[in-house]
């Protein structure tokens, strides 16, 4: 946030800022979705919805995963959620009781440690390294689970901030390896359909106990319609019906048609998609002659997650002055990572290739006058 109100300061003096900080898709809804929802909007009453969400949209969410993981899911399981924030909520309430020590991945996106915190959970980080592939491993999770049980763990292919994915024998096992000692998975999906490195597995697909989150917000570029799903274990989805019923009544119904629509807009999507993979590219040639050479596997979502530690080791400042000074935003690894974060920035490549170059350009410029 301090590097945003800073890119806004240096925009409002008239000088360009490259963005690169924020998160989130560059495109707008998909064509589609955009016009189902004007339809529902001129067609009159947008009231309440059944709790779990609109069938329709619960059937094609079901479709969805026989269309892309080969996997039969029943829509009774599908609950739609205010995007997969409403989903981490729901499914830690649903799941924890207040004092359940619950493993993340380090770095990993903070919200997962914020939630449980603020529920009375116990967040327990786990750090990562490159011989996982900066993921979580069934050896890890073991480790910490030998010292105090766990309740749970979140599991996140591809992740924010590192923009890593787990291989699918590393997921797969991860998933048994928790399962068989009673912890509780849950998969937050929310990058899947951003794959560039091999494709990510559903964990859907594995067990039928594991807890699985996705949203609208990221492939389908739907960020502020706050639409998101869970696929919940079958013996689950009555509490989970009761607590959304309790906290949201239920999901915006604008949102829910909209959503719907969105499937039908695959291509427009895919070449959405192949947009990031070309500023992936860009980047990966860039980056490195530009002097940030080190950086970790850039396999999925739309983040380069660079090792800065051969220029500071204070991430926040580095991320000041390279806004600053190279007019380029990136948000400072303290944000996902309270241990190692200060070696590390986080690249948002959902812009666009005009932006990614300007970016390589500036920051290759900057280091060399440093
Ligand atoms: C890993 C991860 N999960 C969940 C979210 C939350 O997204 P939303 O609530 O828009 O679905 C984000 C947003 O950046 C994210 O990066």
């Amino acid at each position: 946030m301090d590097v945003m109100a800073a890119a806004a300061r240096i925009e409002a003096q008239g000088r360009r800022v490259v963005h690169m900080e924020v998160g989130q898709p560059a495109a707008p809804a998909p064509a589609t979705a955009i016009a189902a929802a004007q339809a529902a909007l001129a067609g009159g009453r947008i009231g309440y919805t059944e709790t779990l969400g609109i069938a329709s949209l619960r059937a094609r969410i079901a479709r969805h995963y026989s269309e892309t993981y080969d996997l039969a899911l029943d829509p009774a399981r599908v609950v739609v959620t205010t995007g997969s924030s409403g989903g981490f909520v729901l499914a830690f309430l649903a799941l924890f009781e207040p004092g359940e020590r619950v493993a993340l991945a380090n770095p990993g996106y903070p919200p997962y440690r914020h939630i449980l915190s603020a529920l009375g959970c116990e967040p327990v980080l786990i750090e990562t390294t490159a011989e996982t592939r900066w993921a979580l491993s069934a050896k890890a999770l073991l480790a910490a689970h030998a010292q105090k049980p766990l309740a749970g763990v979140v599991i996140a292919s591809p992740a924010n901030p590192t923009g890593t994915m787990m291989e699918a024998d590393a997921f797969s096992r991860l998933i048994s390896v928790a399962e068989a000692e009673g912890i509780r998975v849950i998969s937050d999906e929310i990058y899947h359909g951003l794959d560039y490195a091999f494709v990510a597995e559903t964990a859907a697909n594995i067990s039928e106990r594991a807890l699985v989150i996705n949203s609208f917000s990221k492939y389908f570029c739907m960020t502020g319609w706050r639409v998101g799903w869970m696929v919940v274990p079958d013996g689950l989805v009555r509490a989970v019906e009761r607590l959304q019923g309790n906290l949201a009544i239920s999901v915006p119904l604008l949102s829910q048609v909209a959503a719907q629509a969105a499937f039908d807009s695959r291509a427009e999507m895919e070449a959405v998609k192949h947009g990031y993979e070309a500023n992936r590219r860009i980047l990966l040639d860039g980056l490195p002659k530009a002097g940030l050479d080190r950086f970790l596997p850039v396999d999925g979502a739309f983040y380069l997650y660079a090792d800065i530690s051969r220029f500071s080791g204070d991430s926040l400042d580095f991320a000041k002055r390279m806004l600053e000074e190279a007019g380029v935003a990136a948000t400072p690894g303290i944000d996902f990572d309270p241990v190692n974060g200060h070696n590390f920035l986080r690249f948002c490549y959902a812009g666009s290739a005009a932006e990614m170059r300007e970016a390589v350009e500036r920051i290759g410029d900057w280091l060399k006058r440093r």
